[in-house]
């Protein structure tokens, strides 16, 4: 897994190489300083040879200063490889979620999706910071620092041989308990992003229902919830500091102690003793050092995993054997037998048993209860989902048959919520073309019944879209959802009762308006009101997810008891 996330390393990879190469250089100065020490000491004072001391002192000195420097250069790597692995990280989560198909996003929440692309992205910037440079330093510290006990004093250096296992043991035993800790944060994360997200982007339903307190006090609930179990994680690793203290000032007693007894029996000098203390405190920190890599590593293997999950996960919708030069050549459409699941455990088909068929240039009604499949059904010619069973075709082909691209290029779809994005009323029609001239533009409109209102706006055709464009209106927003599919040009145009906030003669016109201009195009209207789809050529009655008839409005007004139900229930006293 780290592995695969490190590979999004990529051109940082040069950085990622010297850091660890400059650390080792850096930790070889840092190692040989106490050595010189030693010679100060036992050549230079003890023996009062002053330029012993004034020698091995410059030494010390350029030491010093390169170990500086080299440490300077391999922090400034590490920062650079790390903070560009992280940046690539999120380029590539991110390019992987455009990638999703409806059924990949509904997967994931979206608290959890920020999450993983914020706080667990820095989780393992920071890891991945930490095994460049830290996990370089710390082994290769401890093992230099034996090394040079080794050349002080061999028992003592033995004894370490065998306690640093020992301590090392002792640390990955108590890590056990601190993962577990880690990985409950995370999930409470997620649900703290949750409900953040969902509430400010929730905020006006939130103050028209008069919800604050209630959504205060859950937020506040969701908070409390991760401030203990941050406080559970962190109460372990807070004896972690003190305990190590404790081992350090016990084992450099123990080494003061003995070397004492070796100075008075003359077997080791001042310098000696001096050097070995000084090395025990690199070799301790080295152990610290280690630890806190391994904390990290495995605090932040929960976020790589979640990270990874994005990663690869694989679209489910896939046109990797689909044909480039296959073009959507005719506009027909047949449902042959088709049943749908959102998902496979799910019990009860969401749609089942679905045939018709549609011919080129028709207009297709589709009306039923909310919750009876409409938009489900719509959503699988354009692929949104995938049939369970059974064959979507589109221009006498299956639609698996097409790039997506290709296929939704002749499929304009207006989707039951839509959604508009921050820029103006023009960046987001040219979604539907970028290439579409102003008369392009403002043809659409007409047809939409949009341009009016543009026009009457301050700035018209430029005036700013706020996000998710809460500053037009509900009708507004529809109609220039539907001037944006216009502009597409499809085959296909698909309105998923995109017309339910535009009042009843605006209706008609923008209906009129796209049957006059794109005569070839076929229509499928999903509609509450029959008066929508009252001049079909077919309307599809559906009822829990089956057909449950099919017809045009006279024949169905005979022999239909659920749309004779609508009707009357709309029109029935009107006309
Ligand atoms: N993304 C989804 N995941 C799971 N179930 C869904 C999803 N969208 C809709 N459903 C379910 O599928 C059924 C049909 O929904 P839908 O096609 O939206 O109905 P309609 O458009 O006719 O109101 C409903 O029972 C709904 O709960
Ligand atoms: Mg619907």
């Amino acid at each position: 897994m780290w592995r695969k996330l490190f590979s999004n390393v990529n051109q940082y990879k040069k950085y990622a190489i010297l850091a660890p190469l400059f650390v080792v250089l850096e930790v070889v100065c840092e190692v040989l300083i106490p050595k010189i020490m030693t010679y100060i000491i036992d050549d230079g004072v003890a023996k009062g040879n002053i330029n012993a001391v004034l020698i091995n002192g410059g030494i010390m000195v350029i030491l010093a200063g390169l170990s500086l420097l080299l440490g300077l250069l391999s922090a400034r790597f590490a920062a650079v490889a790390s903070m560009g692995f992280g940046a690539n990280l999120r380029e590539n989560m991110f390019n992987k979620v455009q990638n999703f198909s409806f059924k990949n996003v509904d997967k994931f929440s979206t608290g959890s999706l920020i999450t993983r692309f914020t706080t667990d992205v820095s989780f393992v910037q920071q890891a991945f910071m930490m095994s460049i440079r830290i996990a370089f330093r710390a082994p290769v510290m401890l093992i230099l620092s034996i090394v040079m006990i080794f050349t002080i004093n061999i028992k003592i250096a033995i004894a370490f041989v065998v306690l640093v296992p020992l301590v090392w043991g002792l640390m990955i035993f108590a890590m056990k308990f601190v993962v577990p800790l880690f990985e409950k944060l995370f999930k409470k994360f997620d649900a703290l992003n949750t409900k953040v997200q969902e509430n400010l982007t929730g905020i006006r339903v939130v103050k028209t229902f008069v919800r604050e307190n209630h959504e205060s006090a859950s937020f506040r609930k969701a908070s409390l919830d991760l401030q203990d179990a941050q406080i559970k994680a962190e109460k372990l690793l807070v004896y972690a500091n003190p305990l190590m203290n404790f081992v350090t000032y016990a084992i450099t007693i123990t080494v003061v102690w003995i070397g004492g007894i070796q100075i008075m029996q003359a077997t080791m000098s001042a310098g000696d003793i001096s050097g070995i203390i000084a090395y025990i405190g690199q070799l301790l920190m080295a152990l610290v050092m280690v630890a806190m890599v391994f904390v990290n590593l495995f605090m932040s293997r929960a976020s790589a995993r979640r990270i990874s999950e994005i990663i690869d996960e694989t679209p489910d919708i896939s046109d990797k054997d689909a044909d480039p030069s296959v073009k959507v050549e005719d506009s027909n459409i047949i449902f042959d037998k088709v049943s749908f699941k959102y998902k496979e455990a799910a019990e009860n088909p969401v749609l089942s048993d679905i045939s018709f068929e549609v011919k080129k240039g028709e207009v297709l009604g589709i009306v039923g209860g909310t919750g009876s499949g409409k938009s489900s059904l719509v959503q699988l010619i354009p692929r949104l989902y995938d049939a369970s069973q059974g064959n979507v075709l589109v221009g006498g082909r299956n639609v698996k048959e097409f790039k997506i691209e290709t296929l939704r290029e002749a499929v304009g779809m207006v989707l039951q919520n839509n959604t508009l994005f921050s820029g103006t009323i023009e960046e987001n029609l040219r979604w539907g073309n970028p290439n579409a001239t102003q008369e392009e533009l403002e043809e659409a409109c007409k047809i939409a019944s949009a341009h009016d209102f543009i026009v009457s706006f301050p700035n018209g055709y430029k005036s700013d879209i706020s996000q998710g464009g809460v500053n037009v209106s509900g009708g507004q927003k529809q109609r220039i959802c539907i001037a944006r599919a216009l502009l597409k040009k499809p085959k296909v145009l698909i309105l998923d009762d995109s017309t339910s906030a535009v009042d009843s003669a605006t209706e008609a016109e923008i209906r009129e308006g796209i049957k006059a201009s794109m005569k070839e195009t076929t229509l499928i209207v999903i509609a509450q009101r029959i008066a929508s789809v009252i001049d079909a050529d077919k309307i599809i009655v559906l009822d829990d997810g089956k057909i449950n008839g099919i017809g045009t409005h006279k024949e169905l007004l005979q022999n239909n008891n659920i749309y004779k139900e609508i009707y009357n229930s709309q029109l029935g006293g009107v006309r």
